[in-house]
């Protein structure tokens, strides 16, 4: 039975400014995943506050909100079967130096702050990410 699902890419400042993001935009659509939407943008520090919000107790969460709202980004839907746990899947582990072979931040991510890509861990988050971004 097929389970299609949406869930929200972003392709980080590292990626965007290493000129990576066709490249990982391929790898999503080898990979079987629809780009329903994509858009480029540069959020504020309070935006990017309010996207990681489930983070707001972790002692990273004030660099991280620094890293993500200090260059473009580019934000995108995913549609696939199983789409958010397949995003997870292609995007390997939240460090890069413990993500498998052929991973997305195996291959392209620097540091667990700058790992190239975000997907969303659950549906309900993959609904509420998707609104952030695109709301019309
Ligand atoms: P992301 O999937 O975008 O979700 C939160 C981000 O916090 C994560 O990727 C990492 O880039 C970043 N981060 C920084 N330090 C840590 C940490 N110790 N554990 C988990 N995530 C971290």
């Amino acid at each position: 039975m097929s389970n299609i699902q949406k869930t929200l890419s972003i392709i980080k400042p590292d990626a965007v400014e290493r000129n990576l993001s066709e490249e990982i935009k391929n790898e999503f659509k080898i990979n079987n995943f629809n780009i329903l939407k994509e858009k480029k943008v540069k959020i504020t520090k309070s935006e990017a506050e309010k996207f990681y919000q489930v983070h707001q107790t972790k002692p990273f969460y004030n660099d991280l909100c620094d890293y993500l709202s200090s260059g473009p980004i580019v934000v995108m839907i995913l549609e696939k079967d199983d789409a958010v746990l397949e995003n997870r899947k292609l995007m390997g582990a939240t460090d890069p130096k413990k993500a498998e072979e052929g991973t997305l931040r195996k291959k392209f991510g620097i540091s667990i702050d700058k790992n190239s890509v975000h997907g969303s861990d659950s549906i309900e988050n993959a609904k509420q990410e998707i609104e952030f971004f695109f709301k019309d």
